[in-house]
């Protein structure tokens, strides 16, 4: 009975409330008059609108409404005639570290170009890929799994671009444009498949090996002896290169470099072609 009756009130209640909302909104004349006359009747159906506009807003947190893409600024017209530019590139990621190698680039104003392998975009690093696309750093297609391309029939190689073109076109609306071979592995194949693809083919002028020195003071130093234009290769999946950043930023800020991406620092690039630097 007192159930009853609390139930009772709270349908009246949700009934004030929205008689309220309706002359806020302005309409006034077109809101039916209250009816506290028939209580059960009116409320019984605001209740049925109320609790359904719940489960739709439930639903709508658990599964989560499709992610708008993310606004991409576009590439910046940088005189690399005139400033020191250094394209600094990552490659095999997304992973765990690219968060920090992110915000590391983000305390010195860098942008970057990473090339990343279309398997390794999962839920726990597709936002690493947005925001990538979000603060003015270039992708750039590494293949899916990271096979070497040069080894592959054609119809093999292609699938393997395609997909991580795929994979990135749906987290960030970027169509990328260039492409690193695994292992710099390429072929008259790779050439031809990634003419076809509009991709060009980055390679790079000073290589860190920090794959295989896991020291973050060579690889800074490695990285900071860059020239003008050179294209700098690491890798965002090694903690030790994660170490090494914020001292290689610091050196390179002092020798006066503006970090751009590799189409800001290339300019039109062809597809097909092969780039080391500048
Ligand atoms: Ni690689």
């Amino acid at each position: 009975m007192r159930i009853g009756s609390v139930l009772l009130s709270l349908l009246l209640l949700g009934g004030c409330a929205q008689a309220g909302t309706m002359t806020v909104a302005g309409e006034r004349q077109a809101a039916p008059p209250p009816r506290f006359g028939t209580p059960r009747h009116f409320d019984a159906d605001l209740l049925r609108y109320r609790l359904a506009g719940t489960q739709l807003r439930l639903a709508g947190v658990r599964h989560g409404a499709p992610p708008r893409l993310p606004a991409v600024p576009p590439p910046r017209q940088v005189d690399c005639k005139r400033h020191k530019c250094v394209a600094l590139t990552f490659d095999d990621g997304p992973a765990e570290f690219t968060g920090q190698v992110l915000d590391l680039l983000a305390a010195h104003r860098a942008r970057a170009t990473f090339f990343v392998l279309g398997q390794m975009i999962t839920d726990e690093t597709r936002g690493f890929v947005r925001r990538m696309a979000s603060e003015g750093h270039e992708l750039g297609n590494h293949s899916w799994d990271h096979a070497s391309l040069a080894g592959l029939s054609p119809d093999a190689l292609r699938r393997e671009l395609e997909r991580t073109q795929e994979a990135v076109l749906k987290e960030t609306g970027v169509r990328m444009r260039l492409m690193r071979p695994p292992y710099g592995a390429t072929n008259q194949t790779v050439d031809n498949e990634t003419k076809q693809t509009g991709l060009a083919q980055v390679m790079w002028a000073v290589d860190t090996l920090d794959w295989l020195n896991r020291n973050p003071a060579v690889i800074a130093q490695r990285s900071a002896a860059a020239k003008p234009g050179d294209i700098v290769l690491m890798h965002d999946i090694h903690a030790t290169t994660v170490q090494a950043l914020p001292r290689l930023l610091d050196e390179l800020d002092r020798k006066g470099f503006t970090y751009v991406t590799v189409s800001e620092l290339l300019g039109d690039t062809t597809p097909g072609k092969k780039y080391t630097n500048r």
